[in-house]
């Protein structure tokens, strides 16, 4: 780093020949090669070729994400009666919000790694204050690969005094290993009936939206460009997918999505101990990020798929609750499962 600091990174395998490459920056997923049908190997996450990038990465490729994953408006919530102003960093219809956990969130610090039995573990402590957040809170991130094909991304985190959290796995994949192209014809399935609404700024409304027939309905398999353009009113404020999508009911471990690339034969399934998942699918890419081998992500590029609470769930009672108390320890698993058509 330019202050002199050591990053590591480390590289996961298995007996199939997967390979996932992590680094102590950011908790970040830096890449992940799957082979497609003809056994070719390919890394299907957007991202960058060295640090420099890492340190900028304003999409949050990759990253861990947190305290607080998604938005919170006006970076404003209250807890046990005392009002917390927290940095706000994103401003999507000019009211400023809190995004992906402020100015210097958990992607852009230095987190301390180490091999272990079954992987890797990232831990890092956040001291209460920062970002406006209290509590300190000990986190830590684990990512291992297994001979099943599966990367399991796991959070655990605890405080000395009530906070809230939300971290979030936030990395844009595209099953063609080319994001020289849009996602746009790959086949998205998500296991929900219901999504989050939002307002013009991308804040949750408090309403629940069921799906059926609309253009966020993907109950069954269906290409992510075949209703994106719709001209209904969460794809024309967000230009896109960019949703809380709501699970019927809080289950242990669930499948959230399975998604498909027809050219290459990959397919890729997310579970997920968590009430929803995030479908945004690159639509604040232009192709001014210039990412790993040279390429200019150009518009929906890749698509991420982030399991999380529901944002700004601190400011909406009848959310799930996002509050972590001293004694609790905050649990998130997320499995990724490659296989084939
Ligand atoms: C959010 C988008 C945001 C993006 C930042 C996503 O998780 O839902 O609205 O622009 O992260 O790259």
């Amino acid at each position: 780093m330019p202050d002199g600091r050591e990053v590591k990174t480390f590289t996961l395998t298995n007996c199939n020949g997967l390979k996932a490459r992590v680094t102590e920056w950011g908790a970040i997923l830096v890449s992940m090669e799957v082979p497609d049908l003809q056994g070719n190997l390919a890394d299907l996450t957007l991202g960058f070729d060295d640090l420099a990038g890492w340190m900028k990465n304003p999409a949050y490729f990759g990253a861990t994400v947190g305290r607080f994953g998604n938005r919170i408006a006006h970076g404003k919530f209250s807890l046990d009666g005392k009002n917390y102003s927290l940095a706000t960093n994103n401003e999507p219809s000019g009211i400023p919000c809190h995004l992906h956990g402020g100015v210097r969130g958990f992607d852009q610090v230095l987190w301390c790694g180490q091999q272990t039995a079954s992987g890797v573990e990232f831990s890092y402590f956040s001291p209460a204050g920062e970002e406006g957040y209290p509590g300190n809170l000990q986190i830590k991130v684990t990512y291992s690969l297994t001979d099943q094909n599966e990367l399991i991304w796991q959070a655990e985190a605890t405080t000395d005094a009530p906070t809230i959290i939300n971290i979030v796995q936030h990395t844009y994949w595209n099953l063609s290993g080319d994001p020289s192209h849009s996602i746009e014809n790959h086949e998205m399935q998500i296991f929900a009936d219901a999504f989050l609404p939002t307002d013009a700024g991308m804040i949750p409304t408090g309403k629940l939206a069921g799906v059926t027939g609309t253009a966020m309905d993907f109950q069954n398999p269906r290409k992510i460009g075949e209703a994106i353009n719709a001209d209904e009113l969460p794809l024309t404020i967000a230009r896109g997918y960019d949703h809380c999508w709501v699970f019927p009911a809080r289950e242990a471990m669930r499948q959230a999505a399975r998604v498909t690339e027809a050219s290459s034969g990959r397919v890729m399934e997310v579970f997920t101990n968590q009430p929803g998942v995030h479908f945004y699918t690159g639509n604040f890419l232009d192709g001014s990020a210039i990412g790993k081998y040279g390429i200019a992500y150009p518009f929906r590029s890749g698509f991420c798929l982030e399991t999380e609470n529901f944002p700004d769930a601190p400011n909406h009672s009848h959310f799930p609750s996002a509050v972590l108390r001293p004694g609790e320890i905050y649990q998130h698993k997320t499995i990724y499962q490659f296989s084939l058509l």
